[in-house]
């Protein structure tokens, strides 16, 4: 079973971001894919700033990016750009730690201006860890987002039927559920043999 991690990088306790990122992980567990969820809450904020790549919170992110087939990152727009705190989370991978996955970025602000500036700012982080493939990303602005009475987050029609979109493509660029790796060896092998062609 295909597994994609999701990350919020929002800082806020009641966050419009992580809301929809929460709405993307409902969908996704809807078509059977398992979700492992991270939030700024799940680490301790001085193992973070001090990058203790030792401490247990560290290495259960590590962990699940590494056995992950993707990822979706979600962002408030701060001062035009990604939050620091999502900085921070992703300084903690290793190095080519998105080598085998597909993203799927997500970003909320309060201008409209600011579409692109997620984009502009968090693609090349994400190109640094090697992702395989990053797709164009769904932002929402806050008035596209409005806060239930029951504490949920109500999303624009519009901005639901995109995310279905954007998760229909995440899923379609998933080529090797469950992280299959071809043994370099065994593939010459099976070249040798024509049973597999490039
Ligand atoms: C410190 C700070 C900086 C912000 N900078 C921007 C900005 O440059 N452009 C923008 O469109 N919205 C900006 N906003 C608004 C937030 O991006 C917006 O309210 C977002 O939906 C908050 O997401 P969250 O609820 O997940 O934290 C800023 C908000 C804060 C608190």
């Amino acid at each position: 079973m295909p597994v994609v991690v999701t990350l919020s990088g929002s800082p806020s306790a009641r966050s419009r971001s992580q809301g929809l990122l929460n709405r993307a992980a409902q969908v996704l567990a809807q078509q059977g894919i398992e979700v492992q969820s991270f939030t700024l809450a799940d680490f301790p904020a001085e193992a973070l700033l001090h990058a203790r790549f030792e401490d247990p919170s560290i290495k259960a992110w590590q962990d699940a990016v590494a056995h992950a087939d993707g990822l979706v990152v979600s962002t408030p727009v701060y001062k035009a750009a990604y939050s620091g705190a999502l900085k921070v989370i992703l300084d903690v991978l290793p190095e080519r730690a998105l080598t085998h996955h597909v993203v799927l970025p997500l970003a909320t602000g309060g201008s409209p201006a600011h579409m692109l500036a997620v984009d502009y700012s968090l693609q090349p982080v994400l190109t640094a860890l090697k992702a395989r493939h990053v797709l164009g990303g769904i932002y929402a602005t806050d008035k596209e987002l409005t806060w239930q009475d029951d504490g949920s987050l109500l999303l624009a029609p519009e901005i639901d039927d995109r995310l279905h979109v954007a998760i229909s493509r995440f899923l379609a660029h998933i080529p090797n559920p469950g992280h299959v790796q071809l043994d370099p060896d065994l593939l010459h092998a099976q070249l040798r043999l024509g049973r597999v062609s490039l």
